[in-house]
């Protein structure tokens, strides 16, 4: 079981992306657990604030020390174990591994920031890792975290019925998948690649290898060269 802790000023944003499908399947099966922890549930500001505006200047509100600390002193009290993640644009790029390799933990917290951003020694002191998921600024790392969730889960023992579908599947392989289909074998004009009706396995396979070659090469060139150099 991996229990994931949100820290997060809008939990609501969140839970109900684990009320349906896999995910609420995998909670209600005790594979995975999700809480939330608020902050301004810690704060100790007579007004409740979590942020003030930077020091030095710049636009915008950042997020206080105190309330995060405290949150996750507590956290940390009794669950001393927990490897803790931050979600902001300005970290290392959330791979396909590190999806994985979180996957094996027992208890992941998950701090969400808001504003613009979070004071910097908080993560200094706190963070085992920080993530972003791409180059775009989100108005919050709960969308980010939640995406870390799911892919994390995923790789959950026991999340996905079928764990052959984890292994063929594109970044394993560091290809993206070939085109896939399902009934009718016409649909609006448009056909099957038709040696995929055909059967045959072995030629099904070689085939699809070949478009997800050409996939790879199109839409994402540096995988593509960053495969290729690795097979060598
Ligand atoms: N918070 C805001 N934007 C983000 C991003 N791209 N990745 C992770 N956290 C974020």
């Amino acid at each position: 079981m991996l229990r994931f802790t949100f820290v997060t000023l809008f939990p609501e944003l969140m839970e109900g992306y684990f009320s349906r499908s896999i995910l609420a399947r995998a909670i209600k099966e005790e594979k995975i657990r999700i809480d939330f922890r608020n902050p301004r549930e810690y704060t100790k500001d007579k007004f409740n604030r979590v942020d003030a505006p930077m020091i030095g200047g710049g636009a915008g509100m950042l997020m206080t020390p105190q309330p995060i600390m405290d949150t996750l002193h507590a956290l940390k009290e009794t669950s001393p174990e927990a490897h803790v993640v931050f979600m902001t644009p300005v970290g290392k790029p959330f791979r396909q591994h590190d999806a994985k390799r979180l996957a094996k933990k027992s208890h992941l917290i998950i701090v969400c920031g808001r504003y613009e951003g979070i004071d910097e020694r908080v993560i200094e002191a706190t963070a085992d890792e920080v993530f972003s998921i791409g180059d775009y600024i989100l108005t919050g790392g709960e969308l980010a975290a939640l995406v870390v969730c799911d892919a994390v889960s995923r790789n959950v023992e026991g999340v996905l019925g079928n764990s052959a579908s984890l292994n063929e599947e594109s970044f394993e392989s560091r290809l993206l998948e070939a085109p896939a289909f399902t009934k009718p074998d016409i649909y609006e004009n448009r056909t099957v690649i038709s040696e995929f009706l055909k059967g045959n396995h072995s030629k099904i396979s070689d085939l699809k290898r070949g478009l997800a070659l050409c996939k790879t090469k199109y839409f994402r060139p540096e995988l593509y060269k960053k495969g290729m150099a690795d097979e060598k």
